[in-house]
C-alpha cells in the first residue's frame, strides 16, 4: 500500500489535498501539521482515515520519524503570506527555509520516491512581461518570495546531488473552501468572502487595479497529484496557475453580482512587498503534467461562497 504525507496537510490546500488522496483510494495518508495556522477542523470528515503527526518541520528527528517509509510526500507546511514576513521576517524564515532544508533532507535519507514541494509565484516579483513563463529570472520582492524561491533551489539542488525526485509547483494566489479568513494575512479572497457575507466593504490596498491569477484549489490539488505520479520530471519547476488574471476591482465586482448587492470597497494605502501584475504560462505545466484547470473564475468563487455561507 503507497504511504502519502502531506506537511501542513491540516491546512487550506492541505486538507483538499487529503481529502483528494483518500479519494484515490489504495493509500494510506499521514498529515505532519503544527497547527499553527492549520485547523483539526478542516480534518474533521477524515479524521479517523488520516494519521496526523502533530509537530513542527523545524524539528528535524520528528519529520525523520514521520516521513520513514513514505512513497509520496507533499510539502505545504510554511508561514505563508508577504506582508507576515516583512512584519515578522524570523518565524517565517525559521520555517520556510530551514523547516524546508529538513523536509527534503528527511525525504532523502528515507529515500521518498518522489517530494512535491510548494513553490511560490512570489517568485516573479516585478518582472515585465505577463504571463510569466518559468525560464524567467525571478526578482523576489519579500523575505517570503525570497524563502519559497531558496526552498526551490534546495529542492534542486537535492534532485541533483542526492538523486531526491522533486518537483516545485509555482502556486498563483489559490482560493477555496477552508481557507482561513481570520487574520489580517489572510488570503485576499477569503477576506473579501467574510466582507461580502456580512455585508461590510472589504479594504483594497492600492488602487485595486493590481492583477492576480487566482487559482481554485481543486484545480491545484488535481495538479499535485499530477506533479506526484507523472514520471521523468524529477528536479523540475512548475507555474500551478490557471493562466487568467483578474483586478481586485474586478474580483469584488463579480462577488456583488453574484450575491446581488452593492457595497463599495474602501481603498487604503498599497501594501509594502506587494506584487503589481501576476499571471501564469502555464505551457509547461499542461505540457509535461497533463495541467488541466477545470474551474473558472466565476465558478470557483461560486463554490467558495456556498462554503462560506455553510460556516
Ligand atoms: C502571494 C503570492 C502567492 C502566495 C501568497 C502566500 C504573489 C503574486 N502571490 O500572494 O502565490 O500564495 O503570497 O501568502 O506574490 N489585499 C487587499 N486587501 C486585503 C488583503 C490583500 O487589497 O485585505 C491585496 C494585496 O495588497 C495584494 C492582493 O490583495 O495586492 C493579494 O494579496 P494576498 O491575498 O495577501 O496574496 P499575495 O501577496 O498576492
Amino acid at each position: 500500500m503507497k504511504r502519502y504525507v502531506v506537511t501542513g496537510g491540516a491546512g487550506f490546500i492541505g486538507s483538499a489535498l487529503v481529502r483528494r488522496l483518500l479519494g484515490h483510494g489504495g493509500g494510506e495518508v499521514h498529515v505532519i501539521d503544527n497547527l499553527f495556522s492549520g485547523h483539526e477542523k478542516n480534518l474533521e470528515d477524515v479524521r479517523s482515515k488520516v494519521e496526523l503527526h502533530k509537530l513542527d518541520i523545524r524539528d528535524y528527528g520528528g519529520v525523520a520519524a514521520a516521513v520513514a517509509g513514505a512513497d509520496v510526500v507533499v510539502h505545504l507546511a510554511a508561514i505563508p503570506s508577504v506582508p507576515r514576513s516583512i512584519h515578522d521576517p524570523v518565524p517565517s524564515h525559521e520555517v520556510n527555509m530551514d523547516g524546508t532544508f529538513n523536509v527534503l533532507r528527511a525525504c532523502a535519507e528515507a529515500k521518498v520516491r518522489r517530494v512535491v514541494y510548494s513553490a511560490s509565484s512570489s517568485a516573479y516579483g516585478d518582472t515585465e512581461v505577463l504571463p510569466k513563463v518559468e525560464t524567467m529570472l525571478p526578482r523576489p520582492k519579500s523575505p517570503y518570495a525570497v524563502q519559497k524561491l531558496t526552498g526551490e533551489y534546495y529542492a534542486g539542488v537535492f534532485h541533483s546531488c542526492f538523486g531526491l525526485e522533486t518537483v516545485s509547483l509555482r502556486f498563483f494566489n489559490v482560493y477555496g473552501e477552508r481557507q482561513d479568513p481570520s487574520s489580517q494575512y489572510s488570503g485576499v479572497l477569503s477576506l473579501f468572502m467574510r466582507a461580502l457575507i456580512e455585508r461590510r466593504a472589504p479594504t483594497i490596498f492600492g488602487d485595486g487595479e493590481q492583477t492576480r491569477d487566482f487559482t481554485y484549489v481543486e484545480d491545484v490539488t488535481a495538479l499535485i497529484w499530477k506533479a506526484a505520479t507523472v514520471p521523468g520530471v524529477g528536479g523540475r519547476v512548475y507555474n500551478a496557475g490557471n493562466g487568467d488574471r483578474y483586478s481586485l476591482n474586478q474580483v469584488w465586482d463579480s462577488l456583488q453580482k453574484i450575491e446581488g448587492v452593492s457595497i463599495p470597497p474602501k481603498y487604503g494605502e498599497p501594501r509594502g512587498g506587494d506584487v503589481r501584475d501576476s499571471q501564469a504560462d502555464t505551457t509547461a505545466a499542461r505540457r509535461d503534467l497533463g495541467h488541466d484547470p477545470q474551474y473558472t473564475l466565476d465558478q470557483g468563487l461560486r463554490r467558495t461562497l456556498a462554503w462560506y455561507k455553510t460556516q
